[in-house]
């Protein structure tokens, strides 16, 4: 069965741009997939902890020996993993904050990418082990960021195409709002669903 991950980072809350966007995605994606499921997670809510020396140490820890103690410290980042492998398509909110993206995103992606859970090395060479799914990144900003000058601040981009790459997901598709007033948000949030209906019209076409 197909599965959609859909995760929010906007600490926003009801006043985000990217969260009705991404919860747009979700509504367009049960219409093409009703018999597909949704996970959602909202990473504001999931109190993620840092990564620190014990969590490190139960990363690099072989499964046989782990103790009970690492193994009560692996289960969230294990949840999580589990939610990235089961699904096929990810629609993920993650807002450009101070040129990045959010703390609650980072802090995500710190315990996911991990030594053979996400990615391998074979001998230097590192090996995604994601395959065969597709990433949409909402995002948002205040300013725009898709042309110069503002482009070369835009690190989330960069980022979150450089990282997911890294764990094998490779067919990534950003879609961007934004606006500090009402009438710019509301333009380039309209602007953002049609690019999502033109991403789903595409799909059928196929
Ligand atoms: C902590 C914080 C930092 C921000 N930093 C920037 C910034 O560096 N550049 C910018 O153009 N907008 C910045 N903004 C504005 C947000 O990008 C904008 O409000 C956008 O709508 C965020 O998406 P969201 O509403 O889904 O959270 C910042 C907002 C917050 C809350």
């Amino acid at each position: 069965m197909t599965k959609l991950l859909h995760i929010d980072s906007s600490g926003k809350g009801s006043q985000s741009t990217t969260r009705p966007l991404t919860n747009y995605f979700s509504t367009k994606w049960r219409e093409a997939n009703p018999a597909g499921e949704i996970v959602y997670r909202d990473l504001t809510e999931s109190h993620l902890p840092y990564v620190n020396g014990e969590l490190i140490g139960a990363f690099y820890t072989p499964k046989d020996q782990l103790d009970e103690a690492k193994k009560l410290l692996l289960e969230q980042p294990d949840q999580l993993f589990e939610e990235l492998r089961i699904a096929d398509t990810y629609v993920f909110g993650v807002p450009l904050y101070n040129f990045g993206v959010p703390a609650v995103f980072k802090a995500y992606i710190d315990l996911i990418v991990r030594p053979g859970t996400t990615f391998s090395f074979e001998g230097d060479k590192p090996n995604g082990l994601l395959a065969n799914k597709k990433a949409y990144i909402v995002t948002a900003s205040g300013g725009d960021y898709s042309e110069q000058p503002l482009k070369s601040l835009d690190f989330v981009e960069p980022y979150v195409r450089a990282i997911l790459g890294f764990v094998g997901i490779t067919d990534v598709t950003f879609i961007r709002a934004n606006g500090n007033d009402p009438t710019t948000i509301a333009t380039t949030s309209d602007s953002a669903k049609k690019t999502i209906d033109s991403l789903f019209q595409l799909a059928e076409a196929r």
